[in-house]
């Protein structure tokens, strides 16, 4: 059996038929039900911010999220992220802006962004890639300065707290995926955190093709509504979401501890933050290491083990964003290069020690 990179966090099946039997009792499946509104109100809760609007997926959650501060003309992004980040911004016909990012976090180098803002960008769409943090306080103090709205793409960043509390606050509006991939999945899914009762209101119309009445549509909108066997799941993944969040950090200190004394193999360190989700395992393969980073990635998956190049290629270098001029290599020197020496290992609840043992073997074992 392979290992993959990540398996979705799935309760046991027979927790989930008691959720089901009240939704089939209901008679509503969708459009905002009983399940949706429950989610709404625990995410609110677990995640400890005050409006959260449930979407269908992050990549809608994104495409709202624009619409709903209409923004247009030019935004201000990272390219080291996954296609969904910048093809929000095109969808919504604004031309992404890429900034390179910081060689310590992954994240955008906040020190790049003055020098990429123009008459036209109105603005910034950071990403807290691998749930770690960005410098959210100097991205605001950007952002101030120069008018700017701020959309964090926090699709990685379930359940991660600063030292003020989750970092889904910062900002104009953040924006979570519950992809099965995630920490915290709804099979698909994801929410848009908000400031306030009216802007939550706002998206709702937004996400219901811009219906606030029966004879009264204000915007063109989508539908990005989430149903309520997907809220219904969500409600279970609520119970089982902290131990799962344990056994990831149990099994990121392991790899830490493990990986420590391989040479040429660097653990990305832990963001800013004071609560981290180990959303993914990241490590970068330096020249030092006896073979090139796809080598060993080709080792892994000889031996089953699908470790993945997130995030290789860059955003940047595919075909519909290469033209622009940010997307040359010589603007982003440090996110060509951590592209080049990335790989995520596998981490997901269930990951056993034979798996672990495997993993840390065929990268701990190659020899110069
Ligand atoms: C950084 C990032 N942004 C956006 C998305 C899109 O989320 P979704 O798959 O829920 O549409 C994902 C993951 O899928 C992601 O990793």
């Amino acid at each position: 059996m392979p290992t993959p990179v990540t398996r979705p966090l799935l309760p046991p099946l027979e927790e989930f038929t008691p959720y089901l039997q009240e939704v089939w009792a209901s008679g509503m499946v969708t459009n905002g039900g009983l399940m949706h509104q429950r989610l709404e109100a625990g995410l609110r809760q677990h995640l400890g911010v005050e409006h959260l609007a449930l979407v269908s997926n992050g990549t809608l959650g994104l495409l709202n999220a624009l619409q709903c501060l209409r923004i247009t003309g030019e935004v201000i992004t990272t390219p080291y992220s996954f296609v969904a980040t910048a093809h929000s911004l095109l969808w919504n016909g604004i031309r992404p802006v890429f900034v390179d990012i910081d060689p310590a976090t992954l994240n955008i180098d906040p020190s790049r962004i003055e020098a990429a803002i123009t008459p036209q960008t109105t603005a910034i769409m950071p990403v807290h890639c691998y749930g770690n943090a960005c410098n959210t306080a100097e991205i605001q103090r950007i952002a101030d300065i120069y008018n700017l709205r701020v959309i964090y793409d926090a699709a990685h960043a379930f359940g991660v707290q600063d030292q003020g509390g989750s970092i889904l606050r910062h900002g104009d509006l953040s924006v979570l995926s519950f992809h099965a991939t995630k920490v915290f999945n709804t099979f698909e899914g994801g929410a848009i955190i908000c400031p306030d009762e009216a802007t939550y209101q706002r998206i709702g119309y937004l996400k219901n093709f811009g219906i606030v009445d029966e004879t009264t549509v204000i915007a063109p909108g989508i539908n990005a509504k989430m149903s309520e066997v997907n809220a219904a799941f969500g409600l279970l993944q609520l119970n089982h979401i902290e131990q799962a969040l344990a056994e990831r950090a149990r099994i990121a200190q392991d790899y830490r501890q493990r990986l420590a004394g391989v040479a040429g193999v660097r653990c990305v360190p832990p963001g800013p933050q004071r609560v981290s989700n180990n959303a993914y395992f990241p490590i970068l393969v330096d020249a030092d290491y006896p073979l090139t980073r796809d080598a060993l990635y080709q080792r892994l998956r000889e031996h089953d083990v699908h470790a993945r190049r997130y995030f290789y290629p860059l955003i940047s270098d595919l075909p519909m964003y290469r033209g622009l001029p940010s997307a040359a290599p010589s603007n982003l020197p440090v996110a060509c290069e951590i592209a080049q020496k990335i790989i995520c290992l596998p981490i997901f609840p269930g990951l056993d020690q034979d798996q672990m043992d495997a993993i840390v073997q065929l990268i701990a074992s190659v020899r110069a």
